[in-house]
């Protein structure tokens, strides 16, 4: 018996899923492995997130990741997944600066990378460079909150939108990414209540992470999930599996048995 392929997650399904209320599951994913076991537990999203920086490559945050670096990641995900949408990230610098450059740039994240469409941070002030990425029918997701590009603005990895007028700027930002035609919007780091009522006013679904329950979809790091990020871990985070113990236990197992003479045993050779 041939087996039926699940059909492809597209943007299309993300506005349906937010219409009948079918929340959306999202993680990042850098690499063929784990992005096959996502796609094959049925994952809707694979971001290839500019979180690469800091948890492949160790950089101290996102802000030195190149496109071509993107393009890397993305092309060992498209190579695994089947199902999912797999959004990749503009890195810093790649969709800031010209238009013309912005769109070239999201273009070869499609089409020499693989990508179903890119992310882009910030508001009302990208709102214009998301409606001409959009116009060559390539689809954006925003991304509002702490936006970890902006890093050094916002003094730290902190909490958004927790006074009045912060608040009310990033419900306009919402709205103005919403009208510049973007297909989804990432909330990070912003109050539960908040997220709440940005999600009941836009029309695009929208994907939190430390934006509380009332989104409609959730996103994380797969490495803060697993438990790979040992540095540092943001309360939003739940560690599903303390993953680096395992990695750990089989490296000094490995290391022993190779300084004592056990491996290779006979098992393991010709
Ligand atoms: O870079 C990233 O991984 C992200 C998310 C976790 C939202 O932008």
């Amino acid at each position: 018996m041939t087996a039926i392929k699940k059909k492809r997650r597209t943007v299309v399904d993300l506005k349906a899923m937010k219409s009948r209320g079918e929340k959306i599951a999202a993680l990042t994913a850098y690499d063929y492995p784990f992005a096959r076991i996502m796609d094959q537990a049925g994952i809707d999203i694979v971001l290839v997130g500019d979180s690469s920086g800091s948890v492949v490559a160790g950089y101290e945050n996102t802000l030195p990741v190149t496109l071509d670096e993107m393009l890397y990641h993305t092309r060992a995900v498209a190579r695994a997944v089947e199902q999912a949408l797999i959004v990749t990230d503009m890195p810093f610098l790649s969709y800031q600066i010209e238009l013309i450059e912005a769109k070239r740039n999201a273009g070869r994240l499609i089409k020499e990378g693989g990508a179903h469409a890119v992310k882009i941070e910030g508001g009302e002030n990208i709102a214009e460079t998301v409606h001409a990425i959009v116009a060559m029918d390539v689809p954006v997701i925003g991304h509002i909150g702490l936006t970890p590009q902006s890093i050094h603005r916002m003094g730290g990895y902190r909490v958004q939108g927790r006074d009045k007028s912060q608040a009310d700027k990033l419900m306009k930002d919402a709205i103005a990414v919403t009208q510049a035609g973007a297909s989804a919007l990432v909330l990070e780091a912003i109050p539960a209540q908040l997220a709440k009522e940005i999600t009941a006013c836009i029309s695009i679904p929208t994907i939190g992470i430390g934006a509380g329950i009332d989104c409609d979809g959730q996103v994380l790091v797969v490495h803060d999930i697993l438990g790979l990020c040992e540095k540092y871990s943001p309360k939003f985070v739940k560690r599903y599996v303390d993953a680096a113990s395992v990695v750990r236990q089989g490296v000094d197992d490995y290391l022993r048995e190779v300084k004592q003479g056990v491996f290779p045993d006979k098992d393991h050779s010709f």
